[in-house]
């Protein structure tokens, strides 16, 4: 691999994804033999000590910092990893833009699309390039179900329906973690999951059906008050019946129906308090040929249906194999599985691929733009209780990196 060139990573907030993304940057390259990049872990940021300890003793960062300042100055880092809280977001963005480092940031990119846009316009500005975290997008299956849509496998489609359903609120005793809380998060499940559904439609059958053009949507925040957290407790971390609690501020539902530019009609829906579905990302395309069904709770499978066979009717399962996109990077064969951080590690892989080439990558934060366009109309909607139409926040499509 000669050529490569030497990308230097910070990261900032190494708490779930600070680390899954760390863990992804630095196991590619044994994955990715014929990449154009050398990654270097050079400096993590978070306000907890026993997290930069770790950063240091098993990640191998150079050096762990508690004020992220040191990560968006370091000279040697050339792409920040933005893995904080929402409402951190776009400031970090900006100080790092500012400084000319590269940028991928957890999705939604901010906690409102007020903020969204502004990371955007701040990239761009900036002239560096931009990543977002729809992770989902790298599932090998869904890779290949946008070619199905693509090559008219399914024949037009008519009809689109994404749900996340999740568990992580369901338990009332699951703690007020930052999530929970507008100040810190933003919106609820309308910018934490959401994002990825909605994504999901745009990555999927965008180029099919056009954009989302209106919505009429409705929310609810169904669990009230949570146990405070002491300490650097997550959304995963449960407290007691006799503890202090506080209010939930944004909400734990949010269902939406949509119309395309096509035509086509959507369903989308996400839930964080639902019992029963643990972490089910789910989509089904249908069309006018065939149909496609993905649940990430299966994400090695791909349930297939094409007319015209009247024998043999119903979904064909289809297992993940390395005849799919990155797949035999991880495991040789058909039916041998990956998960999640393999996603987040062809994405890692995908962005920092973008990087040295020096090439604007694909979802930025444009995508992210999209998609909080979708859910401005998405608020306006619940607000208003009508119909509403969808306006591009995008600002200007004239950039390039
Ligand atoms: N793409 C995905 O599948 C996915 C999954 C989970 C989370 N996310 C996104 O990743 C981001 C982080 O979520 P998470 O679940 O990893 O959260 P987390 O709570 O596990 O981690 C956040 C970390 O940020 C640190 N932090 C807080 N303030 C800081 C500051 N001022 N400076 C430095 N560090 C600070 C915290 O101490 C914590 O370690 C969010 O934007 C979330 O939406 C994406």
């Amino acid at each position: 691999m000669t050529g490569a060139k030497r990308v230097g990573i910070g990261v900032i907030g190494f708490g779930w994804m600070g680390q899954a993304h760390s863990r992804g940057c630095r196991r590619a390259p044994s994955y990715f033999p014929e990449r154009n990049y050398e990654p270097e872990l050079v400096v993590v940021s978070d306000t907890v000590e026993d997290r930069r300890d770790e950063a240091l003793r098993s990640f191998g960062f150079a050096s762990a910092v508690a004020d992220w300042r040191h990560v968006v100055d370091n000279r040697d880092v050339d792409t920040v990893f933005v893995t904080a809280p929402n409402m951190l977001h776009v400031e970090l963005v900006e100080a790092a833009a500012a400084n000319g480092k590269h940028v991928f940031c957890e999705k939604p990119v901010g906690g409102t699309p007020t903020q969204t846009v502004a990371a955007d316009v701040a990239a761009r500005r900036a002239g560096v390039i931009s990543g977002v975290g729809y992770n989902y997008r790298w599932a090998p299956l869904v890779q290949y179900a946008k070619q199905l849509v693509d090559g008219g496998a399914i024949g037009d489609v008519t009809n689109y329906y994404g749900r996340f359903f999740s568990m992580y609120g369901s338990d009332p005793l699951g703690l007020l973690s930052w999530r929970f809380l507008v100040d810190q998060a933003g919106h609820g499940v309308s910018t934490d999951i959401l994002s990825h559904t909605v994504d999901l439609a745009h990555f999927l059958v965008g180029d099919a059906a056009g954009p989302i053009t209106r919505v009429v949507a409705t929310g609810e925040t169904f669990i009230r008050r949570r146990p405070l957290p002491t300490g650097a407790g997550t959304h995963y971390d449960r407290g007691r019946a006799d503890d202090p609690v506080g209010d939930v501020t944004n909400e734990d539902y949010i269902g939406a129906m949509c119309v395309f530019a096509s035509g086509a009609r959507g369903t989308f829906e996400a839930c964080r308090s639902m019992v029963g579905p643990e972490s089910q990302n789910a989509l089904e395309v249908y069309g006018t040929h065939g149909s496609i069904r993905w649940n990430f709770e299966r994400m090695n499978e791909l349930e297939v249906y094409i007319a015209g066979d009247h024998a043999h009717t119903g979904f064909t399962t289809v297992y993940g194999g390395d005849r799919f996109p990155h797949h035999g990077n991880f495991v040789p064969g058909s039916a041998n599985a990956i998960g999640f951080e393999d996603l987040v590690c062809i994405e890692d892989h995908e962005f920092l691929t973008s990087v040295a080439a020096g090439r604007a990558h694909v979802p930025g934060f444009a995508e992210a733009v999209d998609y909080v366009s979708v859910q401005d109309a998405v608020l306006r909607s619940w607000d208003s209780g009508k119909w509403e139409d969808v306006r591009s926040l995008r600002e200007d499509d004239a950039w390039t990196p």
